[in-house]
């Protein structure tokens, strides 16, 4: 039963079969998700994700059902076993993005059709192909890229160290706080293309072919690390250290004047719209993969 929790889920040829697909559905049409019902599940706000996917799915012919996780009777007395049994009668697919990664494997367990998470607090797989399907079509390959990553350890990160296991010695270093990266190096799955470093580090960050950052507190965070992630903001002093081919990334929404300036992300390095347009490509490149 295929499924996309996280990254790790997927094999190379279910990557490089996403990346295909995604820019084979970018200029034609197909009819491949007729007669096919997706549950959509978004417990958390959304504005990128959920929209791309509903068009995405659209415009390949198929149907979405929302689901307000608040109104279903799991929030009286019902359990996960017999809500997601009996959504796997009606579905078949979904799509649910949660507060807390265990709901996902619950509902992995129950539900007996192909899952896809649309953010977790843990990872953002959808992100993350999306992304490099954004660097793919930048830079002409997703091989052998320097890749900048400044501020938290979070679900985005996550996603992105597992991606770059399908590329070809692609980097990231990743600028964080200390404390931040004890309390997470044992959760996140590190590779050796991962390096880490606590202080800003010009010539590493002269190397760049991207610079990347996401907010210094995501929705699911109980603590504002504005304050401790401050020193690791993008501005034009961090951008100025990269080459002229460079580019600025963020999945967005960005919280302006704090992981990075306006002057960045308004800038003619920045491709953040391109890199939200590019959700919709994805999605469609990961809606074929679930359906063949
Ligand atoms: N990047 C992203 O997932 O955006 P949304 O939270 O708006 O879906
Ligand atoms: N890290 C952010 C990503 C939003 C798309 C969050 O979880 O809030």
């Amino acid at each position: 039963m295929k499924k996309l929790l996280h990254i790790s889920d997927l094999k190379q040829k279910d990557f490089d079969d996403i990346m295909r697909y995604s820019i084979e559905l970018n200029t034609t049409k197909e009819n491949l998700l007729s007669n096919k019902n997706f549950g959509l599940i978004f417990e958390k706000n959304s504005t990128r994700t959920r929209l791309s996917f509903k068009v995405g799915i659209n415009q390949l012919n198929g149907n979405y059902i929302d689901i307000r996780f608040d109104e279903l009777n799991l929030n009286r007395f019902e359990s996960y076993e017999d809500t997601f049994e009996v959504m796997s009668c009606y579905l078949d697919y979904l799509i649910f993005r949660t507060t807390d990664h265990n709901k996902l494997e619950l509902a992995y367990n129950f539900f007996k059709k192909p899952i896809i998470n649309a953010l977790s607090d843990k990872s953002h797989p959808c992100q993350a192909i999306s992304d490099l399907y954004t660097l793919k079509e930048n830079f002409g390959t997703i091989n052998d890229l320097n890749i900048i990553w400044m501020g938290d350890m979070n679900n985005v990160l996550f996603s992105l160290i597992e991606a770059i296991s399908f590329t070809k010695n692609t980097k990231v270093d990743v600028f964080t706080d200390k404390e931040i990266y004890l309390q997470n190096k044992d959760i996140f799955n590190l590779n050796e293309n991962t390096n880490f470093h606590f202080d800003i580090d010009e010539s590493i960050i002269s190397r760049a072919n991207c610079v990347m950052t996401d907010v210094f507190t995501s929705m699911n965070d109980k603590e504002d690390k504005e304050n401790l992630l401050s020193k690791f903001q993008v501005n034009s002093k961090i951008m100025s250290m990269t080459n002229k081919n460079s580019v600025f990334m963020h999945c967005l929404p960005a919280k302006i004047g704090s992981e990075v300036t306006e002057d960045v992300i308004k800038g003619e390095k920045s491709i953040v719209l391109t890199q939200a347009k590019n959700r919709l490509v994805a999605q469609k490149g990961i809606l074929k993969w679930l359906n063949i």
